[in-house]
């Protein structure tokens, strides 16, 4: 078998003073998959992905992201891999709202060497870069870049969302819920764009949501209470 991009085996969590959340004996992720992980509010799809970007660790259990073992990891060492090879969109966005769209797409950059001469190679530089990404996500408008980001709509700031996510090619895009905002044709319009751009940059795409209609559009879709042998029973 080729190496998964996520491997998770035997993995435990529980909140300090909470019962088990999370009991997972296997999970996979290929490389260029992507996926629809679905499961109700407080279910613990958000605890999972902070598992899995090394900002939370496991009481016990092996979390593997490109064969690496990140409980293995010092925090430090957690924070690099993480920023250097997983872009996150998050639900509210969590755009900087003082710094301009084009310092928000750029900001990974800034953090990972590996993610700033990646973007380099690829488009010359991190400006073009981050312009380029825009356009690609339906923000054409040049004098865009330089507007501060709390400026923007709410499905504007989505798309600068998603571009900090994708600049620098990371090998795993994280979403977390990003759509709810939206209505329905723009949901599956923003998700169309961001599955192309993760094509293009060979990402896999792990894409969170409560949103069921969504699921049919990816490559795999599961129910967190099938991974996971802490689920309530009443989960479906
Ligand atoms: N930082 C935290 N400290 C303690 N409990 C938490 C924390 N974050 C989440 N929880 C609890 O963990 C459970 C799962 O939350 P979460 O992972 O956010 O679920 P979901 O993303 O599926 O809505 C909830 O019961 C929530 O209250
Ligand atoms: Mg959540």
């Amino acid at each position: 078998m080729t190496q998964a991009l996520i491997e998770l085996s035997n993995l435990g969590f529980a909140w300090p003073g909470h019962p088990e959340l999370l009991d997972v004996p296997a999970f996979r992720l290929e490389a260029g998959e992507t996926l629809f992980l679905k499961g109700p509010s407080g279910s613990g799809k958000t605890t999972l992905l902070g598992l899995l970007g090394g900002v939370q660790t496991p009481n016990r259990g092996s979390i593997r992201l490109l064969g690496q073992e990140l409980t293995q990891l010092s925090a430090g060492a957690r924070d690099r891999f993480r920023v250097d090879h997983t872009g996150y969109i998050f639900q509210q966005f969590n755009l900087l709202p003082f710094l301009s769209v084009r310092e928000n797409v750029e900001l990974p950059c800034h953090f990972s060497k590996l993610r700033a001469q990646r973007a380099t190679q690829r488009h010359g530089s991190v400006d073009v870069a981050a312009a380029t990404l825009l356009a690609h996500l339906g923000l054409k408008d040049p004098q865009l870049l330089g507007r501060r980001a709390d400026s923007l709509s709410i499905g504007q700031q989505q798309r600068v969302a998603a571009a900090r996510a994708l600049i620098g090619q990371p090998e795993l895009v994280i979403a977390d819920e990003p759509t709810s905002a939206l209505d329905a044709d723009a949901r599956e319009a923003f998700l169309q764009l961001l599955f192309a751009e993760c094509r293009e940059a060979g990402a896999s795409l792990l894409f969170v949501s409560h949103d069921q209609s969504l699921a049919p559009l990816f490559d795999r879709h599961l129910s967190l209470a099938e991974l996971n042998r802490a689920a309530v029973v009443t989960e479906v």
